[in-house]
């Protein structure tokens, strides 16, 4: 089941190739699914090291389960995944609550090994699975006029610690442009290097927005809704002038307390040199187009 996506991971044996590989198609045989090539431009798939499953489970934001960066591992076991269902809403042609597998059955589960990089200025390298956004919106029919999709995360509130101390305004929401949203680099994840994805890093589906800073990447989905009005987002409602609703990876642009021109790869050590932001997170090719005539300092 060889994908182009893996097919370029010539480097990369973090985790031992032939496992990884060989875990993949079992599970992805065993739900019918197979990892199939996208269309992509060719720089979207350059070689890409994954870090460690250990420290991509184990360093996470997801303040609903504490702030510090390894609450989440301890805390999150207790979000109840079962049942899930999403509520599906606003100008779209078939609303409703969806099972998670009405909303994705049947849809090509593609790997796709991304750059994630978060705003503190930190980064990893994750191999995500999942659909593309874009199949789940047409698949409920969004209706002409939708601008905007925004994005709900769960509340459970005897199950997360966080949402009891409300560091921030819970439901945590997130929105994206909805060319931005139908762009073939949006995914849904529902898996991490071939496995279902961790409840930490947002089981039991999240987005994945690989050209924006981490935080529009919004876990444990279960709203999606369609709008004509950018909806409001959780961190840009905390501190708008810190966080804005477009949040691109921008090198040039510096939040207000520290610069984005560079970042600390987790996995690095201790002493590793900072890596250099690339513009749009090195997806600059596929999205640019998206912002043509805008002002990226003023939309930031
Ligand atoms: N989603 C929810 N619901 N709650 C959060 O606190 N944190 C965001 C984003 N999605 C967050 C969230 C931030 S700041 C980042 S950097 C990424 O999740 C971290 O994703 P990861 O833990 O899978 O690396």
């Amino acid at each position: 089941m060889a994908n182009r996506w893996t097919n370029n991971l010539t480097r990369a044996d973090v985790t031992p190739k032939a496992a990884f590989l060989n875990r993949r198609q079992i599970i992805a045989g065993s739900v019918g699914l197979g990892a199939i090539a996208a269309g992509l431009p060719t720089n979207a798939q350059e070689a890409l090291e994954p870090n460690t499953l250990e420290e991509i489970t184990s360093y996470n934001n997801y303040y609903e389960f504490g702030t510090g960066k390894s609450d989440p591992a301890k805390n999150a076991h207790k979000l109840d995944t079962t049942q899930w269902s999403i509520k599906v809403g606003g100008m779209v042609d078939n609303p409703g609550d969806y099972a998670l597998d009405e909303l994705i059955g049947g849809m090509t589960v593609e790997e796709r090994i991304y750059r994630f990089r978060c705003v503190e200025a930190w980064s990893m390298v994750i191999p995500w699975h999942g659909v593309e956004l874009a199949d789940i919106l047409n698949r409920v029919g969004v209706q002409s006029g939708a601008k905007y999709v925004a994005f709900e995360t769960v509340v459970q509130p005897e199950n997360m610690i966080g949402v009891q101390r409300r560091v921030l305004d819970f439901p945590y929401v997130e929105g994206l442009r909805l060319d931005e949203a139908m762009n073939p680099l949006t995914i849904m994840a529902t898996g991490i290097y071939g496995e279902p994805i961790s409840k930490q890093n947002g089981a039991p589906i999240r987005l994945v927005v690989p050209w924006k800073y981490g935080f529009k990447s919004i876990k444990s989905i279960v709203g999606i809704t369609l709008t004509d009005e950018e909806p409001p987002t959780s961190w840009n409602t905390a501190n708008a002038r810190e966080y804005g609703f477009y949040s691109n990876v921008n090198p040039n642009v510096d939040h207000p307390r520290w610069s984005q021109a560079s970042e600390r790869v987790i996995g690095g050590g201790l002493f590793a040199a900072r890596q250099d932001t690339l513009m749009f997170n090195g997806y600059e090719e596929e999205v640019a187009g998206l912002y043509e005539g805008m002002d990226l300092a003023e939309f930031y």
